[in-house]
Parts: structure tokens; sequence; C-alpha cells
């Protein structure tokens, strides 16, 4: 592979207390995990990315780190992660892990000495007033639980600022030590062999009065000087961004070529218009959203995806449209979160494989580097009665057995589900290994398609134009090479007109179309 092996890559995410429980205390961890790279492997994906593994109270599923530099003691010890690591290398798949820099949990030891002593070395770590009434522009993220983005602490006599729940104290970058030990704690993961890191919520680093406390200059600023720290130090080393913000406001976490920040963002804004394309049978919205994506600097790459840990963000719509994703998508009350929707992708296409199929060969022939959340691959459902995302966080489905395969416990962190639409029963990977129509296999099949094609991974895109509102076209392509991508997003059949001779990549036929081409109600083509 070249050093640019991201810009290539599917991902997959991992949520190790989820995939497989290897000691019987009901909670997955790494020496399960590892029973499972194979798993992992056939998919065709080539790097993982490990949801939070540290020391935590978990009361943000360990978006809450205690202790930067060690393993949460129900997921395992370093020496599990080291092992879990060296597997999936052996394997040819990379792994990164989740760092969490804009706060720590307030059970971390910094903020403990912090609140106690105003005169610590620590005090400066995070952010504190005596008012709690600065930066009132700056929105709350969590509005369904946190009422301000300060809170009162008893203890310190003083009010701290923070993004999220406030058992996250946010850390205070204007104290250079703060850098410091961030790249202590990068430095130690890297050292033992990591190949980079997803950077969690880094819009937020830096507060300013009279701003919204987003994307301000300073924050810029510090991811400069943490992509040189890596890439002095650790050569080859991959940054993903998780800015939920416009395209315009996502460009700048590329940085430039001389000061670069991130080879990769998440393209947040792409997300909730392929449902809502689907939905309405009309391409405009991923038409007008990706003409509003500006040119990405070369040799960077977006991230697409479909779901993931957390709710499905309506952040970057408009209020029109959220309030039409949630009447579409969200219908019981009890599915908004936040600014979103806490269900997974298989309930909300209805179940329904057409839908399924054209939304995720969509979404693998769209510019950028696809990851997939875990469970997707097999149409895991969800649990919207469970707290916070939970429901969407569920054991993974393995087979027909106790607790689906993923533990020997009496009692798991959550219930598997076993509903009768989404239950481990009829829903897990061991049923679906046997047909070729599953959602296991066809996810395969899409993934390992894709990745044999240059012009999906890499080219570029332009539209075709296709003068039916409801028929998607785009070719991707590197110089001559390409494949032209057609989906009917309606529930009628429409027509397209092929200027020449053409091979569908995805039909197990593999004939070859000319001329006037029907495409079957939610069809999709990637023709070459
Ligand atoms: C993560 C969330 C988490 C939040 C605070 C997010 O962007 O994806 O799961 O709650 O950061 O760390």
């Amino acid at each position: 592979m070249t050093t640019n092996w991201y810009n290539e890559s599917v991902f997959y995410e991992l949520y190790i207390r989820a995939y497989k429980d290897s000691n019987g205390d009901g909670h997955g961890d790494f020496r399960g995990a590892m029973e499972k790279l194979d798993h992992i492997k056939s998919l065709g994906v080539d790097c993982i990315w490990v949801m939070p593994h540290y020391p935590s109270p978990l009361l943000d599923d360990g978006y809450d780190i205690s202790d930067y530099m060690g393993v949460h003691s129900d997921y395992g010890t370093l020496d599990d992660f080291k092992d879990f690591l060296d597997a999936a290398h052996a394997r040819g798949l990379k792994v990164i892990t989740d760092m969490v820099m804009n706060h720590t949990s307030d059970q971390h030891p910094w903020f403990q000495a912090a609140r106690q002593d105003k005169n610590s070395p620590y005090r400066d770590y995070y952010v504190w007033s005596d008012t709690g009434t600065e930066y009132a522009d700056a929105r709350i993220i969590f509005l369904d639980t946190e009422p301000s983005n300060w809170t009162y602490d008893k203890v310190a006599g003083q009010y701290f600022w923070h993004r999220f729940y406030r058992s996250q104290p946010d850390l205070n970058y204007d104290n250079p030590q703060v850098h410091e030990e961030m790249f202590k704690a990068m430095r130690f993961w890297l050292d033992m062999g990591i190949d980079g890191f997803r950077v969690d919520a880094i819009p937020y680093l830096y507060e300013r009065e009279g701003t919204n406390c987003e994307n301000l200059p300073e924050t810029h600023k510090f991811l400069k000087k943490m992509r040189r720290m890596v890439d002095d130090e650790y050569p080859g080393t991959l940054l993903i961004a998780e800015a939920n913000q416009w395209p315009e406001d996502l460009l700048p976490y590329f940085g430039t070529t001389e000061a670069p920040e991130f080879q990769i963002c998440f393209h947040f804004p792409i997300m909730p218009r392929l449902y809502m394309a689907l939905k309405k049978g009309d391409k405009t919205p991923i038409v007008d959203i990706l003409n509003r994506t500006p040119q990405k600097p070369e040799g960077t790459q977006w991230m697409t995806f479909l779901r993931n840990h957390d709710e499905l963000t309506l952040e970057m719509v408009t209020p029109e449209e959220r309030e039409w994703m949630w009447q579409q998508y969200a219908p019981n009350p009890r599915a908004k979160l936040n600014l979103g929707i806490r269900r997974r992708q298989i309930p909300l296409l209805d179940n329904d494989k057409r839908k399924w199929f054209l939304l995720n060969a969509l979404f693998l022939s769209l510019p950028g580097a696809p990851i997939i959340y875990y469970g997707d691959e097999i149409g895991m459902g969800d649990n919207i009665w469970f707290p916070d995302r939970h429901g969407c966080r569920t054991p993974m489905q393995w087979d027909a057995g106790k607790n689906a395969g993923f533990s020997d416990a009496k009692e798991t962190y959550l219930p598997v589900l076993c509903d009768d639409a989404y239950g481990y029963q009829q829903v897990n990977v061991v049923v679906q290994e046997d047909d070729p129509d599953s959602y296991l296999n066809l996810t395969r099949f899409l993934i390992q398609t894709r990745q044999r094609q240059s012009a999906l991974k890499t080219g570029e895109m332009e539209w075709v134009e296709t003068g039916n509102n409801s028929v998607l076209a785009f070719r991707r392509h590197i110089g001559k090479e390409g494949v032209l991508c057609l989906f009917n997003l309606s529930n009628q059949p429409q027509t397209f007109t092929l200027k020449r001779e053409r091979v569908d990549l995805l039909s197990k036929s593999q004939q070859a179309l000319s001329g006037t081409l029907t495409i079957a109600s939610r069809g999709a083509h990637w023709l070459k």
C-alpha cells in the first residue's frame, strides 16, 4: 500500500463492548473481538476504528475518559489491546482508535485535583467561571439533557464549562500544558503501533467571547500543531476529523499543503440527505449538497457513512428539513434524540432490502472513504426504549444461541434484541452466511465490487444529466476508465438511454446492456 492507503480504504466502526465477550462477564472485550477479526476481514474492509476503550465511568460510553493511557477493565488489559492490534495487523487490517480531546471525565484525576484546589496546576486544565454567564452564543449540543454549558461545582466553588454532559468538563486549550498531555497520550498509542486516530468533537476546543465557540482560528492553529507532531514523529499516521459542520466549515479541517490538519474529514451533511432523497424519490438534496461541497486539497479524503453509534444527526439540515425528517423517519417521538433520530439503518428503511441495496450501492459509490457501523452488515435493529443512544449499541448478533453468541453471561451490558423483526433468532451472522441474498453477503458483494474499481475508490465524480429528478446519475472516473452509477430513487420504473454498451457490475449475470435501460423501482446499477 502507498502512504495514502486511507484514501482507498473502507472502514469499520467497532464498539468493543458490543462485539464479543470472551470471559463471560457480559461485556465485550479485546480478546473476544480478536476471535471475530476474520468476520471483519471477510467484509472486505481495510481499517477498524475502535470506539473509546479507555478507563471511564462510561457515562457517555467511554467518551468520558478517566485515564488516556489505559484500557477499560471490562475490555481487557493493555496486553490484550496489543494482541488485538497484532492480530488485526497480521490480517492486513489497520487499526485506529478514538481520541477524545475536547473533554475528560469528571472522574479524571486532573479534574479531581482541579476542583479541590484553586492553586493546583490542574485547575487551569479546565475552563472556569464565577458567574457561568460567558460564551452565551455557544449552542447546547445535548439539549435533551443539559440546560447549560456551565455547571456549578460545589467543591471548586466555581462553574466549569462543558459542551457535552456535565460529567465531561472541557479541557482548556489556552493552557499549552494541555496540548502536551494530549500529545503524550497520542504518542503512547502510536508507540504501540496503531495507525491513527478518529479525533472526537474537534470544533469545540477553544472558547472566545462573542463567537459560537466553534471552528475558531485558535482551534485550527492547535490542530496544525498536532498534525506537525504526528508527521514529524510518526509519519503516515492517519488523523480523521469528527466535525459535524457545513461543507464550507469542514474544509479548513484539511488545512493547507504547507500546514495540514486532517487527511480525512467526516462528511456530515451528505448523510441525512441520502435518507431524504430516498424518501422523497428525488435526487435534489444529494446534488445540492455535493455541489455545495468545495474541492478538497490533493491527497485528502471525505469519510462517508450511513449510520454510526450516535443518533442520526440532523444538525446539518435546515429547521424545515429537520421537521420533515422527524415526521418521516421518527413518527414515534421516542425515536427523537437531541437534534437527531436514535434508530439504526434497517428500521429506518422499513427492513426493505430494495431500499437498503439502493442506499448502500449509492453510499459505496460516492466519493469518499466509506465506514460501516458494526451490526449494519447484518441489518441489525434497535430499541428506542433504551436510554440515550444505547438502543443502537446492542450486542452483536452472531448466532441463534444464548445471548446471540455474544456472551455466556447471565446478564449482558444491554439485553440482546429479541423482537420479532430484528431479534437474534432471525437476524444473525450464522443464518446470513448461507444465504447469498442476505444483508451480510450483499454487503460483502458491494464492498468487494467497489474495491476492485479504482474509479469508485478515488476517481473524480461528474454528474450525468438524466432530465428526471428520480434518477440520480454520475460518473466516477480516472481518466477514461470509469463507472456510470445510476439510481432510481422512486418507487416506479424509470428509463435511461445508454450511449454505449456497458456491463452492470451489480448484476450477477454481468450481461451487456445497451440502448434504453429500464431501471426498476429503487434500482441501482454500476455500469462499466
Ligand atoms: C461522539 C459522541 C459523544 C460526543 C462527546 C461525539 O461526537 O461521537 O458519541 O457523546 O462526541 O464526546
